[in-house]
């Protein structure tokens, strides 16, 4: 009781009033600024490694020559267009494999996009309802999913996704962590995108496998998960073209996919968490990547929402 006391006491100390705050406006030009975090929280220096690597990943004219030649040797042999142009992971044939519904058999509801993006916000408590296989296949097409294609220098016909990826490389892998799911034994699913369907990589999985490596949440939020959504990237299939660079495009690419990925929940009256704060390895290690030729880059919590959601959902992160 009185440790509660405590934290209590020592969070109503951390915050901070604004308008009684010592950040002192700066006068530059005539114009009043914020003084900059950095002078704010002068202890913590790491962000360091990632102002390194964002420098160093910055496009120059000198930069942008090797790219370019690059791009030159790519478009001039077919070797290399062919194999580019199949950026897909298959399991094979000795796991078995789910197929999910074809976008033509969705029959989707109605939908209004700009109401969908008004009213999205982060949910971290579900019901227990189970999803269906329907919705599934939807928040899987709708991310990541073949809307097209196109044909390349040499003649090779390339496919194309709903979301759209620097250089058409497609680096993302997807992977689902099923708990709660019509017709899908609980286990760990990875999304083959060329067949529309999920292989079963390891049969059987229970939420406290996930919740206690992720820092990020509080787990008794989220006890009632219906399905993890993960990502990971195979970063040759992006840096080989672009060098360190391509790791900003690959970041973008995964922001994009969860974008998509929570409009899309939120369209299915589902709702939904991105994790960032998870334990990379024990992630990697779940869904059987060395973390290194292929690693995780991110997780998403959905189920469908609770008819009465709880008042206080707090714990962004
Ligand atoms: C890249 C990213 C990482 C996030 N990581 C976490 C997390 O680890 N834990 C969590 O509870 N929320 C996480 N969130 C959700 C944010 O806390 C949430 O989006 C933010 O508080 C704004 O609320 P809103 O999404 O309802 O607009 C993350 C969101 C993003 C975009």
């Amino acid at each position: 009781m009185k440790i509660k006391e405590e934290k209590k006491v020592a969070k109503e100390e951390r915050k901070v009033d604004i308008k009684t705050s010592p950040l002192k406006l700066k006068k530059f030009s005539e114009v009043w600024f914020l003084p900059p975090i950095r002078d704010i929280i002068k202890e913590d220096d790491r962000g360091d490694l990632a102002e390194i690597f964002h420098a160093n990943s910055k496009m120059t004219p000198y930069s942008e020559q090797s790219v370019g030649i690059k791009v030159v040797e790519m478009v001039n042999d077919i070797t290399v267009e062919r194999r580019t142009s199949q950026p897909y992971k298959d399991y094979g044939m000795s796991i078995p494999s789910y197929p999910l519904i074809p976008k033509e058999k969705l029959n989707n509801p109605q939908a209004d996009l700009f109401d969908i993006i008004a009213r999205r916000r982060t949910i971290r408590q579900y019901s227990d309802k189970k999803l269906t296989l329907e919705d599934i296949s939807r928040l899987l097409y709708y991310t990541y999913g073949i809307s097209g294609n196109v044909q390349l220098a040499l003649g090779t016909i390339e496919d194309l996704r709903v979301i759209s990826s620097g250089g058409g490389l497609y680096p993302l892998e997807v992977y689902l962590l099923v708990l709660n799911v019509e017709e899908l034994p609980k286990g760990i699913y990875h999304y083959n995108v060329r067949k529309h369907s999920l292989e079963l990589i390891k049969k059987g999985f229970e939420v406290n496998e996930i919740l206690p490596h992720l820092p990020g949440l509080i787990a008794y939020q989220t006890r009632t998960v219906s399905l993890f959504v993960a990502l990971s990237t195979i970063f040759r299939r992006t840096t080989h073209k672009y060098g360190p660079r391509g790791y900003r495009y690959i970041c973008f690419e995964a922001g994009t996919f969860m974008g998509h990925l929570q409009l899309i929940a939120e369209a299915l009256d589902l709702g939904s968490v991105q994790v960032a704060g998870y334990y990379d390895e024990v992630l990697n290690n779940l869904l059987g990547l060395d973390g290194v030729d292929e690693a995780t880059l991110n997780i998403c919590a959905l189920g469908y929402k609770k008819e009465q959601p709880a008042a206080k959902d707090a714990g962004g992160y």
